[in-house]
This record gives C-alpha cells, structure tokens and sequence, in this order.
C-alpha cells in the first residue's frame, strides 16, 4: 500500500481563489485587506518568509506592508510601531516576525498587538480563546493542518491523534484543535520515553519537531494520516521534514510531503485570517 498524498499546493490554490473573490468583494466595499509585517534584524530565513507572506498578499489583492527593522531596534520602539499599527484603519493585521533579537521580549510585543488584529493567533487572547472554544484567530500552521485534514473527509471524532512538539506556535494549538474536534490526544515532547509506543497507536500523527528522520515507517500504524510540520535541510541541502517520507508512505493511508504540503497552508491560512479581520471590521461599521 502506498499512502494517498495530501497536495498542500493544490489546496492552497483552491482556497486562495476565494481568497481573491472575497478581497476584491470586500476592495470595493472600501476595506481592502490590510497586513503589516515586521522584520527586525536579517535572520535570513525569516526574510525569506516575510517576502513569501507580503508576496502572498500582492498576488490576491490584499494591501501589504512590510517593515524592516535593524536588529538594534529597541523594544520601545518596535512597541511604538505596533501601536501605530493598531491605530491604522488600513492594517486589519499585524505580524511580528518571530524570533525576535534577545534583547526585545516577545511576549511583550505580541501583547500589545491588538487581539482583533492578531492575525498569527499568537496573543494570549487568541489561545485563551481556542482553548475554551470561544470565536478568534487560530494559529495559521495547526489551521492548515486542521484543513489538510478536513479536505480528505476525515473525521477526527473518536479517533486517537497523536502531536509530536509543544510548541505555543505548533503543537499546543494543535492539540487544542483536534481536541475540539473530538480526537483523543496525547502531546509527545522531547522528555516522552519510547515515542514509537504512542505513534503506533495512532489514527493521526502531527510531527512538529524541526528534526529529520523523526517519525520512521515502523513507528506508524498501517493506514494512518501523518501530517509533517517540519522543515529542515537533508545531507545535500534538500528541503526535508521530519517525517522519513518514503519510508512511512509505504505504511500510512495519507501522507503530507515536504516541500509542498503544509508550508504553503500556512501562508493561505494568514491570507483568510487577515480577510477575516477586514470582514469583522466592515460589519463593525456597518457595511458588510
Ligand atoms: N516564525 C516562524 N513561524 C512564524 C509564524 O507563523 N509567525 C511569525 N510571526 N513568526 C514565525
């Protein structure tokens, strides 16, 4: 058996043609989607990101912005430009780059980022709010996961999903989701003894690690759905994730590629939340 692949690609497509026809919808209603991005210092991997995020943007008709800052930026000044943000009718969202220089705190900063534009899911309102189920942003990358999911019929209720990483970003929010869609499930980490236990009692696998050859084929239950976070580089260089691919799609039902699965999900899931956030802000007036 050779496990059906979930094409991120091609979903992202699907649903970034709504992206579009909504943006446009809600362009000529006056309230072009609006998202500000800062980078501060030139961490070359986040650069990379930012310039996909705002390209994102450009190519579906919302309205971007994107700060550079040198990574001597004082925390009271990046403070400052988040709170100009916040006050800025043409930004519907604000994200900050993670990692941030040592010597800003990132908590701080996400903080004051104003809940409504919280577009990353990363403000203590948003996780208390997908913690007890309330309406607000999810986490882009476990959103994408969680569409992933839903794309191929799968329903979660009842089954066992095992998340491997408990990062606030990744691994918690995921197990939040799945949770809230009925799935029994365990949280692995870094401390968990004999991992392979918990992954070959699974229906559903979420690696979220950021280590190569993580999950091997004899560590999957025949038949499983096995999501890949990961994103590292193999011995030639090669975009890899954590996930040993073609081991494991030898074994599980599905299977999520790197590249080409859940990375470009987690951009299309920024672009509906910042749509989201301008659609809440036309109703908040009146108009949509
Ligand atoms: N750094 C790595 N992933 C992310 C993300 O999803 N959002 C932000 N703001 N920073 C990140």
């Amino acid at each position: 058996m050779t496990a059906h692949i979930i094409d991120g690609n091609a979903l992202s497509a699907q649903l970034r043609a709504d992206v579009s026809a909504r943006a446009a919808l809600l362009t000529e209603r006056g309230f072009k989607p609006g998202l500000a991005v800062l980078l501060v210092g030139d961490d070359p991997a986040s650069a990379v990101y930012v310039r996909n995020k705002v390209k994102a943007c450009q190519d579906h008709g919302l309205h971007s912005v994107l700060e550079r800052h040198p990574a001597t930026l004082s925390e009271a000044s990046l403070l400052a430009r988040v709170q100009a943000l916040n006050a800025d009718p043409a930004i519907h969202g604000i994200l900050v780059q993670l990692p941030l220089p040592a010597h800003i705190d990132t908590q701080r900063i996400i903080e004051a980022i104003a809940p409504h534009k919280d577009v990353d899911g990363f403000h203590v309102a948003s996780a208390g709010a997908l913690m007890t189920g309330l309406p607000g942003f999810w986490p882009c990358t476990p959103h994408g996961c969680m569409k992933m999911l839903e794309s191929i019929g799968y329903e979660l209720r009842g089954k066992h999903a095992v998340v491997i990483g408990r990062s606030n970003i990744v691994g918690k929010p995921m197990a939040l989701m799945l949770l809230q869609a009925h799935a029994t499930v365990t949280i692995c980490h870094s401390a968990t003894p004999n991992l392979a236990h918990h992954t070959r009692q699974a229906d559903v696998i979420v690696c979220a690690v950021g280590r190569r050859g993580l999950l091997l084929a004899d560590m999957v239950k025949p038949g499983s759905v096995v999501i890949d976070v990961g994103m590292n580089r193999d011995q030639a260089g090669k975009l890899c994730g954590d996930v040993d691919f073609e081991g494991v799609r030898l074994v599980a039902g599905y299977i999520t590629p790197v590249p080409g699965g859940v990375g470009p999900m987690t951009i299309t899931m920024l672009l509906i939340n910042t749509l989201e956030a301008a659609q809440a802000s036309a109703a908040a007036e009146g108009q949509a």
